[in-house]
């Protein structure tokens, strides 16, 4: 099928929507899929697990009007790069980066745009890896490029951004100095804590029995 879609003439709000939560299944199996063939070969899962979502249509017209845009379904579709969402929770770093290259060599996912928070954290001491991806969505005449947002990190860079998150919601986004400090101190042990968790990791890998050996020992 090579009728390829114009998000000009996409002018319901349903079709977005059905648009937008099939590209999040498309990703979803993706993920399970890489997660499944890692178990089945290295005994081993990256992916601690994902949670996926659609922003809501209030936030979507709140972003718009953030940024001086009217808020049409044109630019939503143009503008807003996180109608749909998902994020991907790992044990260690090199995982984030294992995954991000997996799903980036897939043929029919473009990367559109990459933010990597990881090697480059914001001011607040967050972390994360950020790619905006385009995934082909098959209708029944047409197929239609539509855009994700996937957002990797650590069990431990989740946990920081939650709390984070719950604290700017509170203070809605004036937080006292002292809880700032004390955040931005939490920001650098979860950065040590990754870096020992992996490299403890790194060392029992290096020891480990193969599957032959486990066989063997049965
Ligand atoms: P948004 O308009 O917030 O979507 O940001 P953006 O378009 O500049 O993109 P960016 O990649 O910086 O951020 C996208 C998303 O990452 C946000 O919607 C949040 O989910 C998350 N995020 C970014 N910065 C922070 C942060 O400082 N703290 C927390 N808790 N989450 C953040
Ligand atoms: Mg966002």
């Amino acid at each position: 099928m090579d009728n390829i879609g114009n998000y000009e003439d996409v002018t319901s709000w349903n079709t977005v929507i059905l648009l937008y939560n099939s590209a999040l299944k498309e990703i979803e199996t993706k993920l399970q899929i890489l997660n499944d063939e890692f178990q089945h070969v290295h005994q081993y899962n990256p992916i601690e697990h994902i949670k996926s979502r659609l922003k809501t249509p209030e936030s979507i017209v709140n972003k718009l009007k953030r940024r001086g845009y009217e808020s049409t379904i044109a630019n939503m579709v143009k503008y807003v790069n996180d109608i749909a969402g998902v994020r991907i929770i790992c044990s260690f770093t090199s995982d984030i980066y294992r995954i991000a290259d997996m799903m980036a060599r897939q043929n029919d996912i473009s990367v559109l745009s990459i933010k990597d928070y990881i090697k480059n954290p914001k001011d607040s001491g967050y972390k994360s890896f950020h790619m905006i991806v385009s995934v082909p969505i098959f209708l029944s005449n047409e197929t239609m490029e539509t855009k994700v947002e996937i957002q990797i990190r650590t069990v431990a860079m989740d946990f920081w951004a939650s709390l984070e998150h719950k604290i700017n919601y509170k203070y809605d986004g004036t937080v006292p100095e002292h809880i700032k400090r004390e955040l931005s101190e939490c920001a650098e042990m979860v950065s040590d804590l990754d870096a020992k968790m992996m490299s403890l990791n790194e060392e029992i890998k290096g020891n480990e029995k193969t599957y032959e050996d486990m066989v063997q020992g049965v």
